[in-house]
């Protein structure tokens, strides 16, 4: 492939913003410098010059949707998550059957055009990898691990195997990584967590859990009441949680995940998951929708990744949206640090928990670019972070491994 130039006002590094530098890169980047310096260094390279204030970032990646659930619009119930959960109960088979591959391939096309080239896509059924192999993102194909019946547990786990076994099968240039999901303490029985997480640990394989989601959840695996207790009741005959916050935890000492949600976990929780090396990805608008609290970010010391999940329990799967959401959730922080935090978030620290090397505009990060132009001048310096949040909804260019899509 052949070296490109791209010359923008504002580039987003692993060291904040610069200005009036570019970037060279064929499938990789290859430096990040003045732009006089790098025509030189690269005499034959295309040079592209970017309209007035756009701003280059690494493509953004979304750690964590649900595909398959991508026909939601209004049916499912928001404002308590019990409620919600029951919705998805009663509906599940009529939003599967709904959502079809064109209405996923929409879902993927939104995605894309909003600057999103990676996701990790939690896989419920296997029903989203012929979209995710399609695709130009890159894909993280999380197949996800359910069962807390010890009577079902087998059946449950030959069925997961089935279908992780078949994410393995895909051409390297459909840029599909096989993972796994674990998808929540209440709801996997702990020989199956253990023989999941030991899978993942040997193959290498990024892992991913639903963890500490919502009050009822937290009551449950403490005291075996709450909310749960008449849904364990009425759909599996039983009235005890079968793991407890710790085992369930401390199952993943020894192997760094993506913990999702976590708005239900103490500070001293918190502080393990950072110790341990895990991620915590923060779904603001979802949490909202169904009721979960707010994941006190402020006290977050591992690093935190910002996800939209999936249609289920969200308008949009645009990260725009997601972190202006996030901005007003968390009305108490400073504006311009935390917009900074956020575009780390959707980038170097998402990919990080992906296994990726992607995410930060550095030499030797895979090329995934993508460019957003603003309207105006941004005034100060400090606000770029900021003002590209606020305004931005779609990606003026996208690169992936350094070939144009969009
Ligand atoms: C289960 O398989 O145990 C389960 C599935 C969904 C929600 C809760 C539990
Ligand atoms: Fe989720």
């Amino acid at each position: 492939m052949s070296v490109k130039i791209l010359i923008a006002d504002h580039i987003f590094t692993p060291d904040g913003f610069v200005s009036d530098q570019a970037v060279a890169f064929d499938e990789t980047i290859l430096a990040v410098s003045a732009p006089d310096h790098l025509t030189s260094q690269y005499p034959e390279a295309e040079i592209v010059r970017t309209p007035p204030h756009t701003v280059l970032l690494p493509g953004l990646i979304n750690t964590h949707v649900h595909l398959e659930f991508s026909a939601n619009r209004t049916e499912l119930t928001y404002g308590d998550f019990m409620t919600w959960l029951e919705s998805v109960i009663e509906h599940r088979d009529e939003l599967v059957a709904r959502c079809d591959n064109a209405t996923m391939e929409a879902a993927v096309q939104t995605m894309l055009r909003s600057g999103i080239t990676h996701f990790g896509a939690i896989s419920s059924f296997g029903g989203d990898l012929e979209v995710c192999r399609r695709t130009p993102q890159r894909v993280t194909y999380f197949n996800e691990l359910i069962g807390s019946s010890a009577a079902t547990a087998d059946a449950l786990y030959g069925d997961f195997l089935e279908r992780l076994n078949h994410s393995f099968h895909t051409d390297p240039a459909e840029y599909i990584t096989p993972a796994i999901a674990i998808h929540a303490p209440y709801s996997v029985h702990p020989v199956l967590l253990s023989k999941a997480i030991a899978l993942a640990k040997e193959k290498h394989l990024p892992l991913s859990t639903h963890f500490l989601e919502s009050p009822h959840e937290r009551e449950w695996l403490e005291s075996h009441t709450g909310g749960f207790l008449g849904f364990f009741r009425k759909f599996f005959g039983t009235d005890r949680a079968v793991t407890s916050i710790d085992e369930f935890l401390h199952a993943f000492d020894h192997y760094p995940a993506l913990f999702v949600h976590c708005t239900q976990t103490t500070h001293a929780e918190r502080e393990h998951l950072a110790e341990r090396g895990h991620t915590i990805a923060h779904c603001p608008r979802s949490n909202r929708l169904l009721d979960c609290g707010r994941l006190p970010i402020e006290d977050i010391t591992a690093p935190l990744s910002i996800a939209t999940d999936g249609l289920s329990s969200n308008w949009s799967l645009s990260l725009w949206d997601e972190l202006r959401a996030a901005l007003m959730l968390h009305h108490q922080g400073d504006l311009e640090k935390m917009a900074e935090r956020f575009l780390r978030a959707v980038t170097l620290d998402a990919a990080r928990a992906l296994h990726s090397d992607a995410g930060r505009i550095a030499p030797d990060a895979p090329a995934d670019l993508i460019t957003v132009t603003l309207t105006e001048r941004v005034e100060r310096d400090e606000q770029i972070a900021l003002q590209t949040l606020l305004h931005t909804q779609e990606a003026a260019t996208v690169y992936i491994q350094g070939k144009k899509v969009l």
